[in-house]
């Protein structure tokens, strides 16, 4: 497949799809804009080669159909404007007025448009072939580089692909996105150790059952661990636990033994009497938690341990944290485990991490850097772990 890098865009009028559905505070302020600031270098090489950029993105889940002044992508294309040093023409008229259309064929080499809130048009997000062919429309091939947003089969993101068959390519992003899960998922080097935690066992099902055909070790953290250690007949207290996940629980363990998959529940929890930076704590054995105490993070000896495992580690897999981050009191154990991971890549060890908990945790800590790579898409990584097939990616593949 060709790369953006093997091709000159000069005189092209490329339709760019990213995923700037960035965070922002309630001034509109956007508080995290790396996925901006990863799509540069796809954005700046059509600005060097001197294509015309018309770039398509989404902001939040609007609803009603037509201009929404709540998901208008106005901040995006200020900050944009920012991090590129030209302006950035943008306009709130849709498609159909005349305006886009009249902008979009207006454009001289080297200028970069972006299009209003793609999810203003109620058939993006069920793939209406129509909006793809107004989009494709306006330009002359068309580059994906969203991979937050490839694990939806969208006009812009997947059927527009279809109006490109010879001129349709992968930006930087989303080159480097695949190439990394694919590092991960096929062949890679052993001991394969996957570190899956969050709150619910029922959000991660499918990424466990996917992973017990490819891990060496599994070691399983955060909320979603007590249903495990109540399935082995531990008390939890009052842990998070999803009582209906039991059975489930107790197969993925049969499962991951028959497959000879290492796995590791932490031994020792830190447990709080409430829910907040305040409570009393204690280090108690992970099957003991006593009733009106919660676990909020895994204690010192599961740290240790943990930390023996991944140092023995030539890949890694991190998703989620190991406990209530966002509450200083119970971020420790995420916190070694961030720097543990960071350790074994300096070591040489090859790993990813992805799910917004624990990519907000190594950045929070300042040691993204550190790690082999950070996936900028949340649920577009969960599906690809759990084995699917990203339309956004087959869209351009095929
Ligand atoms: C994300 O933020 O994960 C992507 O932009 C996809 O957004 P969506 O879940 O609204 O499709």
């Amino acid at each position: 497949m060709k790369s953006i890098n093997d091709i000159n865009f000069k005189g092209r009028k490329v339709l760019l799809r990213v995923d700037f559905n960035v965070p922002v505070d309630d001034n509109k302020h956007i508080t995290d804009d790396t996925r901006m600031v990863e799509s540069l270098p796809t954005i700046k090489k059509l600005m060097n080669d001197g294509a015309a950029i018309i770039i398509m993105a989404h902001f939040g889940r609007p609803k009603k159909g037509g201009f929404e002044p709540e998901f208008t992508l106005e901040p995006v294309a200020k900050h944009l404007e920012e991090l590129i040093g030209r302006p950035v023409k943008f306009t709130q008229e849709l498609l159909g007025s005349g305006v886009p259309e009249k902008m979009a064929a207006d454009l001289k080499d080297g200028d970069v448009m972006l299009l209003e809130n793609i999810r203003f048009y109620p058939e993006e997000t069920k793939g209406g072939e129509e909006l793809a062919r107004q989009l494709a429309a306006l330009g002359n091939c068309y580059i994906n580089d969203a991979f937050g947003a490839a694990h939806r089969e969208h006009s812009s993101t997947a059927v527009i692909a279809k109006f490109f068959p010879n001129d349709k390519y992968f930006g930087f992003l989303m080159e480097n996105e695949v190439r990394n899960l694919e590092k991960l998922m096929q062949n890679p080097p052993r001991p394969f150790t996957a570190i899956i935690g969050g709150s619910k066992v029922s959000s991660k099902i499918g990424i466990l059952e996917n992973l017990i055909d490819k891990v060496d070790n599994m070691i399983i953290i955060g909320g979603m661990r007590y249903t495990f250690t109540k399935a082995l007949g531990g008390k939890i207290g009052n842990s998070i636990c999803e009582d209906d996940k039991l059975d489930l629980a107790r197969d993925l363990m049969r499962r991951m033994d028959e497959k000879g998959v290492k796995y590791y529940l932490p031994v020792d929890s830190v447990i709080g009497d409430k829910f907040g930076n305040d409570a009393n704590t204690q280090i108690v054995p992970s099957g003991e938690v006593p009733d009106g105490w919660e676990s909020m993070d895994c204690g010192p000896e599961s740290c240790k341990a943990i930390r023996d495992i991944v140092m023995n580690s030539k890949t890694i897999l991190w998703n989620g944290p190991a406990g209530v981050f966002e509450l200083s009191t119970f971020a420790k154990g995420t916190h070694e485990i961030a720097n543990y991971v960071a350790e074994a890549c300096k070591q040489g060890a090859f790993a990813a991490v992805g799910g917004g908990d624990s990519v907000a945790a190594v950045k929070q800590m300042g040691i993204a850097d550190k790690m082999s790579y950070v996936s900028t898409g949340g649920g577009a990584m969960l599906e690809y772990l759990e084995g699917k097939v990203l339309p956004g990616i087959k869209a351009i593949q095929d």
